[in-house]
């Protein structure tokens, strides 16, 4: 597709399906070499003429696993140039049925995780002297759907991870940015539509609560990643870009304010 990361080496974490799946692939087809991260899937290989997919098994949860994954990517290619923290899990359930464990859980794949491989790469990245670490937070750290306290805290966390980052590594040529995608089509939130009794309602609904008309895919948060994690955004460090087709721009009103309504607000001065 074109030859943006040449050269590069690249770690996405929790790569295996969905988001992650879908930055793999988009920085593969830019020429970089890509190691992809996961607790699930089995290591395989791919090779096309200018690029390399990789997967080996990690749990970004647990420091020995970080190490080992981190040391195997360093003796195979030498250097981890990008980074993407993408591994990320949620349970939907109120703080009364919230358990301590569930609680720890998300915030151990959520933001230990991001910590954890961030503080085993950047050393290499100092190295060579540049590097972009390009984490995967969410617009629930601005906004929170119900149900979701522990996810929305722990993606917060990671926005807050971002800036210390991107303050912290900037003097060693280590950019940290993140991207917040709204809600995009994957497993990860597939069962909630298939889960009620009339899909195409919901499917519906979804899309009108979104400026764009329609929810995300996994390319198009790719696609940020990729601007994040090349040459092309140099100057742009410690932010949080939204990837949600202007859904969190937009204010809501009770839907009785339809069209004839607004006709004759149109028509006020006050
Ligand atoms: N889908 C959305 O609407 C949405 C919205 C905002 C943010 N996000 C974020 O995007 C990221 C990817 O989400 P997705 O929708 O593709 O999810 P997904 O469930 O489809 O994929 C997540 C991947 O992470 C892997 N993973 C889980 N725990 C891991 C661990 N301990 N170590 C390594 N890998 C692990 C899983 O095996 C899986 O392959 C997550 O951080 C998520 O919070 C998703």
């Amino acid at each position: 597709m074109g030859n943006k990361l040449s050269g590069k080496v690249a770690v996405v974490t929790g790569g295996n399906r969905g988001i992650g799946r879908a930055i793999a692939e988009r920085l593969a087809a830019e020429e970089a070499v890509v190691v992809v991260g996961d607790v699930s899937g089995e290591p395989t290989t791919s090779k096309s003429s200018a690029s390399e997919l990789i997967f080996l098994q990690l749990d970004v949860t647990n420091q020995e696993s970080v190490r080992s994954f981190v040391d195997k990517v360093l003796q195979r290619f030498g250097k981890i140039d990008i980074l993407v923290n993408n591994a990320g899990i949620v349970v939907h359930k109120s703080i009364d049925e919230q358990t301590v464990e569930d609680w720890d859980r998300m915030m151990a794949v959520n933001l230990r995780g991001p910590f954890l491989m961030a503080k085993y790469v950047a050393p290499e990245m100092r190295r060579t002297g540049s590097g972009a670490i390009v984490n995967i937070g969410s617009v629930e750290a601005f906004m929170v759907n119900p149900w979701h306290t522990a996810y929305a805290a722990s993606k917060a966390g990671v926005h807050g991870l971002t800036l210390g980052l991107a303050v912290d590594l900037g003097p060693d040529g280590i950019r940290c940015n993140t991207v917040c995608p709204g809600w995009i089509d994957t497993d990860l939130n597939r069962a909630y539509v298939e889960m009620h009794p009339d899909r195409s309602l919901i499917e519906r609904e979804l899309g009108q609560l979104h400026p764009v008309g329609r929810i995300g895919c996994p390319k198009e948060v790719a696609n940020a990643v990729l601007w994040l994690a090349s040459e092309e955004s140099s100057f742009v460090s410690g932010e949080m870009i939204a990837v949600d087709g202007a859904r969190t721009r937009k204010i809501s009103l009770p839907p009785i304010l339809d069209e004839e309504y607004r006709a004759k607000l149109s028509k006020l001065t006050v």
